[in-house]
C-alpha cells in the first residue's frame, strides 16, 4: 500500500535488542544532533536479549587475557572465524562490559566486590559476567530500554513491522538504502503504513529460530532482517551454521515453539551430562568434556539419544543443593519447578534446540552490508567472529562491540545525494506466504536441517519447501505481520537448505552424517537471492 505518512531521520534502527539498543545509544553519543528513530516490531524488551542467561564473555580477570579469548574463540569456529573480526571483539571486549555498566547494568559481584565470573563451553577461563544469576539479559536489556527512553534524539515506535527498504540511486550511480516502509499497528500520527527517510539503516532484527518447531528463541525471531537484506539485493553468509544449545528443557516429544533453556553456565558451575541409562557419555570426546564447545556437546547428546532410542538425556545438577540453586540459578530453578521437575533432588531433561545463527547478512568491521547505507548488527549480521560455532556468552558482546564500530562509521558518513525517487526494495518471491503453511515448515526444518542432516534428508527439505511455496502463495494471503513474517520465514528456509545442501562436510555446527569429516580446505559461502530464487555467490 502506498505510505500514509512520511517522517525524515538519520538514522532508523530496526530491533531493539543489545545491538539495536546499543547502537542508538553510542551513535548519540557520538554526534552532537544526529537523530534515529528505533522501529520494533512488538514492546520494545520483547526481543532474545532478554532471554539471554549464562552472561556475556570478556576478558577481564587478571589471570585471563584478550588473547585467551581469542584462541577459544577461534577454535570454537572450526577455521571459519574472520581473525581480525574476532581480535577486535576481544580487544575491545572489557570496554564494551565497562560502557554497559556506565550504562547502569547491575553485574554480579564477589564478596571481595569483583565482577563475578563463570565458565561456560569452550571457554578455558572464567571470563563470563552475569546478572541476577541467570538473568543476564533481562538486565542488560532493562538498563539499555531505560538510557534509550530517556533520550530525546531516540524516537521509539513499538509495533512497528519494516516490510522493505527503501532504495535510490546517488549521483555516483549507486544503489543506496535510504530508509524503510513500516506498518504501525496502533493509534496516533504514525498509525498505519508510512514511510521513514534516512541517511543509513541498521538492520538489528535478532535470529531465525522460529524457522523450526522447538527453539529458545521468541516468537518474533523470524529471521526479517535477513530477507529483507537478501531482498534488497545483499548477500548472506555462514547460514548453515545454525547452533543447536544442547541443554533445552525436554517438555516433551510433541513441545513445539520457545522451549526453556537450561544455561551452560549450570555445566560451568559443575554439572554433567548423563544418558538415560546413567552414562557419563562427554567423558573422553574432548578434553573439556561436559565444557566442549557446543557444537560438540549438541552432536554428542544426538548420538547419546540415539543410541538409547530416547529422545533426551539428563543433567546431572544436584549436588548444588538447594541454596546454590536459588542463589545462582533462580530463573532456571523456578521454571524447572514449573514444569514439574525440581533440579534439587530429580535429572534434568534436556535435549538441544535451535539457538542462534552463526551465520548472517555479510559485514565489514564496520557493519557495512553489501549495500550501501545498509549495516547490520547483532545475530543478524555475519562479521567473521563466530564462524562455524559461536562461543558461548560471544553474542551478547558482539552486540555491543559492533554497535559503537557502526555507530563510529554513522557519524562520520557523508552520503552523496539521491538523484532519484526512493522506492521499496521489493524484490524476492513473488506474493505473500500464506502464515498457514508455518508449522508444515518447521516441522521438516527440524527434522531434515536439525542437528544431523544428509543428503537424503535436505533433499526432502526441498520437496516440502517447493510444495509449501506453491501452496503459501496461492491463497494470496492479505498484506500484514503474520503473511509478512511467513514470507521471511519461508525466504530464509530456503536460504538454509541451499547453504547446507552445499556445505559437504562436517564442521562447526552442521554435522553432515554422509560427509561425517570436515574438508581439507575451510570456505565460507555467500548466496545472493536472484529471480531464479537463492543461489551461492561464487
Ligand atoms: C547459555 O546461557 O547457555 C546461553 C549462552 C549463549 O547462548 O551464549
Amino acid at each position: 500500500p502506498e505510505p500514509g505518512w512520511t517522517a525524515h531521520t538519520d538514522v532508523v534502527i530496526v530491533g531493539s535488542g543489545i545491538a539495536g539498543l546499543s547502537t542508538a545509544l553510542r551513535y548519540i553519543e557520538r554526534t552532537p544532533t544526529g537523530r534515529v528513530v528505533l522501529v520494533t516490531k512488538d514492546l520494545i524488551a520483547n526481543g532474545s536479549t532478554r532471554w539471554a542467561q549464562g552472561g556475556i564473555a570478556a576478558a577481564v580477570d587478571p589471570g585471563d587475557n584478550p588473547w585467551a579469548h581469542l584462541v577459544d574463540t577461534i577454535e570454537a569456529g572450526a577455521g571459519l572465524c574472520d581473525p581480525d573480526a574476532v581480535r577486535i571483539l576481544v580487544d575491545e571486549g572489557p570496554a564494551a562490559l565497562h560502557w554497559l555498566i556506565d550504562q547502569g547494568t547491575v553485574f554480579d559481584r564477589t564478596d571481595t566486590g569483583d565482577l563475578a565470573l563463570t565458565r561456560e563451553g569452550g571457554h578455558r577461563a572464567h571470563r563470563i559476567a552475569h546478572a541476577g544469576g541467570d538473568a543476564t539479559g533481562a538486565e542488560i536489556e532493562r538498563a539499555l530500554v531505560e538510557a534509550v527512553r530517556a533520550c530525546d534524539r531516540i524516537e521509539l515506535i513499538e509495533h512497528a513491522f519494516v516490510p522493505d527498504l527503501l532504495v535510490g540511486v546517488d549521483t555516483q550511480g549507486q544503489r543506496r538504502v535510504a530508509g524503510v516502509t513500516v506498518h504501525v499497528m496502533g493509534e496516533g500520527e504514525r498509525d498505519g503504513v508510512g514511510a521513514i527517510h534516512a541517511t543509513a539503516v541498521v538492520l538489528a532484527t535478532g535470529g531465525m529460530g522460529q524457522v523450526f518447531a522447538a527453539t529458545t528463541n521468541p516468537e518474533v525471531s523470524t529471521g526479517d532482517g535477513l530477507a529483507l537484506a537478501l531482498r534488497a539485493g545483499a548477500r548472506v553468509q555462514d547460514l548453515e551454521f545454525v547452533q543447536f544449545h544442547p541443554t533445552v528443557l525436554w517438555l516433551g516429544a510433541h513441545a513445539r515453539g520457545r522451549q526453556p533453556l537450561v544455561s551452560e553456565a549450570v555445566r560451568g558451575e559443575g554439572a554433567f551430562l548423563v544418558d538415560v541409562h546413567g552414562r557419563r557419555f562427554m567423558r573422553g570426546v574432548h578434553e573439556l568434556a561436559d565444557l566442549a564447545p557446543r557444537d560438540v556437546v549438541a552432536r554428542e547428546i544426538a548420538r547419546a539419544m540415539a543410541e538409547t532410542g530416547a529422545d533426551h538425556v539428563y543433567l546431572d545438577a544436584r549436588h548444588f543443593g538447594a541454596d546454590k540453586w536459588e542463589r545462582r540459578f533462580p530463573t532456571i530453578l523456578a521454571s524447572c519447578r514449573t514444569h514439574g521437575i525440581d533440579p534439587v533432588t530429580d535429572l534434568i531433561p534436556v535435549a538441544p534446540a535451535a539457538h542462534y545463527a552463526s551465520g548472517g547478512i555479510r559485514v565489514d568491521h564496520d557493519g557495512r552490508t553489501d549495500l550501501a547505507g545498509l549495516y547490520a548488527v547483532g545475530e543478524t549480521a555475519r562479521t567473521g567472529v563466530h564462524g562455524a560455532n559461536r562461543l558461548a556468552s560471544n553474542s551478547l558482546l558482539e552486540g555491543v562491540v559492533f554497535a559503537d564500530r557502526i555507530a563510529a562509521a554513522l557519524a562520520d558518513e557523508q552520503p552523496p545525494a539521491l538523484t532519484g525517487p526512493v522506492l521499496p526494495a521489493g524484490g524476492g518471491p513473488s506474493g505473500l506466504a500464506d502464515p498457514e503453511i508455518l508449522p508444515e515448515l518447521r516441522e521438516a526444518m527440524s527434522r531434515y536441517v536439525g542437528v544431523r542432516r544428509d543428503a537424503a534428508g535436505l533433499a526432502k527439505a526441498t520437496a516440502v519447501l517447493e510444495e509449501l511455496t506453491a501452496r503459501a502463495t496461492a491463497t494470496n494471503p492479505a498484506p500484514g505481520v503474520p503473511a509478512w513474517q511467513a514470507t521471511n520465514l519461508l525466504t530464509v528456509a530456503w536460504a538454509l537448505v541451499r547453504a547446507a545442501e552445499r556445505r559437504q562436510e562436517t564442521r562447526g555446527s552442521h554435522w553432515r552424517a554422509d560427509y561425517e569429516q570436515p574438508s581439507a580446505q575451510a570456505r565460507s559461502r555467500t548466496f545472493i537471492l536472484d529471480p531464479s530464487g537463492i543461489r551461492e555467490d561464487t
